[in-house]
């Protein structure tokens, strides 16, 4: 069998070895003497230490990535930590997108200029900081993170992390991609392995074939209903069965980028035909050809099925399109009973905006199919959708191949506005002119995720999500009771049925080159200098936090008890705070702002302890911190669900936060906790958090902090008798000393990291 080939066409020096990967895989073999899931493999062939203890939802796994991945609004952090460590240098390849800091406004090339003037300093930062690190960058406009590292990096057997949620995206092409914070980033930069909790493994089984209007989007959007969001944590969805060969890797893409919004840490499928296609017409053949010598490596073993954790089964054949929404991406809803849910639930009935594209849907074959529909119409006779509709290509690659094949004229032609190909409206950088804040609508997209608030930063928008066939074909209805499987479109006096969506999943004709998209790292970076600008408020540097005392944490204020949901986006919001990304201080201004209060029921209006006053969460955090009083932060189930979002740990820690006491955390959130120094606590009985109020005082007995044992807290009742608490803690070794030292960071600079 053949030695390494290049892991792609635009670095020199990274490498794909199926051939180490798989003596690592043959080490763990011969002690578990059982077959292997594919995910299985794909981690244990990318293990520091094959001998290393194994056990799911037990040990932690050390890791080698291949890769990492970082987008414009978290690689700012992510330089900034390296510079704060000392480091100059990076230990393993890694590209920076710039998709999430361009605000949709208008259309796409007039956006692009506008946010080149809004955010020179930082791209030209990251444009400097990635030269100096070796790192390359795609440009703004170029595309957004998971297309682009799909269209480029992702390669089967693979691993990567990225600081973004949806990076399981790669998934689609038999990569094991997963979400993580900065500060893991960081170390395996620095190189350092990788440590995550051995995930357990949930099976994913597919027969069937999908047809009419049914598509991948819809196979995670009713996985999403039978599982929750909740459903996936700790766990690895495997797809596998007599399905899995039937669907596009773009559609596969599609699925894993969704298995975010049910908590998995990731999402894969094993290497199949399409996926050699797909690398072929991204110009891979040569990782085409040698995945294909590997390909036993590539998939699960034969008999391995016993091994799920837990099997769920979809039939392909019987699928119908779903809509899930509003508010939380695992309401689903087929789209049989979708008009008469709407009605009984008295959601907006009326469309006010159709969004189609997104890293989630804006492959080639979401265009041509959405397009379909879109000329379907034209023939007969529509001259536009009733709702305002936009496109997001994903990449530029796909943006000119779709340009120079028609499909963007079609969607142009029935009144799509055609946005940057970036992030824009999915994180909510979405100036939206057409809704006053507050008011009730509607939105459907063909994103992915739809908490309150996120795409428009109106609590009161009730966000859709379904396939771009589906929206589009909705969209020309302008309303959410239309059924395009069963329902007739008007034109004039004349009435039609919208055949069901057809398309290529790749270009005939081959994608288009794109041009000045991407900026490789100098051979020479020695005398490259970052740019910080002194007078910013977009950047600044990050200082060390001190380290621990040594001492139990007693007397804490609650600085807020949360309620239901608590979100990154709750913690700290997107939309226009994601300019302050690179300056820790400004941004911490939205400090849980979105987080609803459990004792009024209200968000941002919390009464300070020390004046009694009511006033904004940020603002009483930092009569806190100017006391020099620590504060603990109680929260909900899955506290901190929704995103990688380090900033949700980092101004916790920022402002004096000195442990998050919940019922459960999201596993990003609760690390992200962790590397920033601050503990990350749970009930040991849930029914606690009841006897837990925002006028209590709270001790913690942390001095003699230890692996697996419990920590006792002291609940100081306003008036009344303290009582304890139990909370567990899931901190290891390593972290414990994060812990102590202020940080991993610290930890890292002073060298007790490991
Ligand atoms: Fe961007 Fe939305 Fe994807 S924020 S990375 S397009 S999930």
């Amino acid at each position: 069998l053949s030695q390494r080939v290049h892991m792609n066409n635009l670095e020199s020096d990274s490498f794909i070895d199926y051939a180490k990967m798989k003596s690592t895989l043959d080490v763990v073999r011969s002690r578990l003497q059982r077959p292997l899931l594919y995910a299985e493999k794909v981690l244990f062939s990318h293990l520091d230490d094959p001998t290393q203890d194994l056990e799911r939802g037990k040990s932690y796994l050390r890791l080698r990535p291949d890769r990492v991945a970082s987008h414009d609004a978290t690689a700012q952090t992510v330089f900034l930590q390296l510079m704060s460590a000392g480091l100059t240098d990076t230990k393993t390849p890694m590209t920076v997108y710039s998709d999430h800091l361009i605000t949709a406004r208008v259309e796409g090339i007039e956006d692009l200029g506008t946010a080149w003037g809004e955010n020179r300093e930082v791209w030209n930062f990251l444009s400097s900081a990635c030269a100096k690190f070796g790192v390359g960058l795609w440009k703004p406009g170029s595309g957004i993170f998971h297309q682009v590292l799909l269209e480029n990096y992702a390669f089967p057997g693979g691993l990567t992390i990225g600081t973004d949620s949806h990076t399981p995206n790669a998934g689609g092409l038999a990569m094991c991609a997963i979400g993580v914070g900065g500060g893991d980033t960081v170390d395996v930069l620095a190189g350092l392995p990788w440590e995550v909790k051995q995930p357990k493994i949930f099976g994913v089984r597919l027969t069937g074939r999908l047809n009419g209007w049914a598509t991948p989007k819809d196979i995670v959007l009713k996985l999403a209903g039978l599982v929750t969001v909740k459903g996936g944590t700790g766990a690895i969805m495997e797809y596998f069965g007599p399905g899995v060969d039937t669907l596009s890797c773009t559609g596969m893409a599609t699925i894993c980028n969704m298995g975010a919004e049910i908590g998995a840490t990731t999402s894969i499928f094993p290497f199949t035909d399409s996926m050699y296609d797909y690398l072929v017409a991204t110009k891979r053949s040569e990782i085409a050809e040698y995945a294909r010598l590997y390909a036993d490596d590539l998939r699960p073993d034969p008999e391995s099925e016993s091994s799920y954790d837990q099997i769920i089964d979809i039939d392909l054949s019987s699928l119908e399109p779903h809509i899930n929404g509003p508010f939380t991406p695992d309401l689903a809803t087929p789209i049989s009973e979708f008009a008469r849910t709407v009605r009984e639930n008295g959601w907006p009935e009326k469309i006010s905006v159709a969004l189609i594209g997104s890293c989630t849907n804006a492959s080639y074959e979401d265009m041509s199919r959405a397009a379909s529909i879109a000329a379907d119409a034209l023939d007969h006779g529509m001259p536009k959708s009733a709702c305002k509709l936009t496109v997001t290509p994903g990449s530029e690659l796909i943006r000119g191949t779709i340009e120079r094949d028609g499909q963007l004229s079609t969607l142009k032609k029935i009144g799509g506005i055609v946005l940057a190909n970036a992030c824009g409206p999915c994180i909510g950088n979405w100036d939206r002119f057409d809704m006053p804040d507050g008011q009730d609508n509607s939105i459907l997209s063909s994103y992915n995720r739809n908490f309150a608030g996120r795409n428009d930063g109106n609590a009161a928008t009730h966000a859709f999500v379904a396939s771009p066939e589906l929206v589009v074909a909705m969209s020309l209805a302008g309303t959410l009771l239309f059924n395009p499987l069963t329902d007739d479109l008007k034109v004039g006096d004349k009435s039609f049925r919208l055949q069901p969506p057809s398309g290529r999943s790749l270009p005939s004709n081959g994608y288009k080159a794109t041009s000045d998209a991407y900026q490789e790292p100098p051979q020479d970076r020695r005398d490259i200098e970052v740019i910080i600008p002194t007078d910013s408020n977009r950047l600044q540097a990050i200082p060390p936090f001190p380290a621990w005392n040594g001492h139990n944490a007693v007397n804490m204020p609650i600085l807020i008890k949360t309620k239901g949901k608590t979100t990154t986006d709750a913690i700290s919001a997107a939309g226009p705070w994601l300019k302050y990304r690179g300056h820790l201080d400004n941004i911490s201004n939205n400090l849980l702002i979105g987080a609803t209060n459990a004792e009024n029921d209200r968000k941002n209006k919390i009464t300070n302890v020390l004046t009694g006053k009511t006033g904004a969460v940020p603002a009483t955090a930092r009569e806190y911190k100017a006391k020099n009083l620590p504060w603990v932060v109680i929260g909900d189930n899955n506290f901190g669900e929704g995103s990688s979002r380090e900033h949700a740990a980092l101004e916790i820690r920022h402002l004096g936060g000195f442990a998050v006491i919940a019922r459960s955390f999201a596993r990003i959130h609760e690390t992200n906790l962790k590397k920033q120094g601050v503990l990350s606590l749970t009930f040991v009985d849930e029914s606690d958090y009841e006897r837990v109020h925002a006028d209590h005082r709270i001790d913690i007995l942390c001095k003699d902090i230890a692996v697996n044992t419990p920590l006792t807290m002291v609940v100081r009742p306003k008036d009344g008798d303290p009582f304890d608490l139990q909370l567990h803690h899931s901190l290891n070794e390593a972290q414990i000393e994060w812990f102590k030292e202020g940080s991993a960071l610290n930890a890292m600079a002073k060298g007790t990291a490991t």
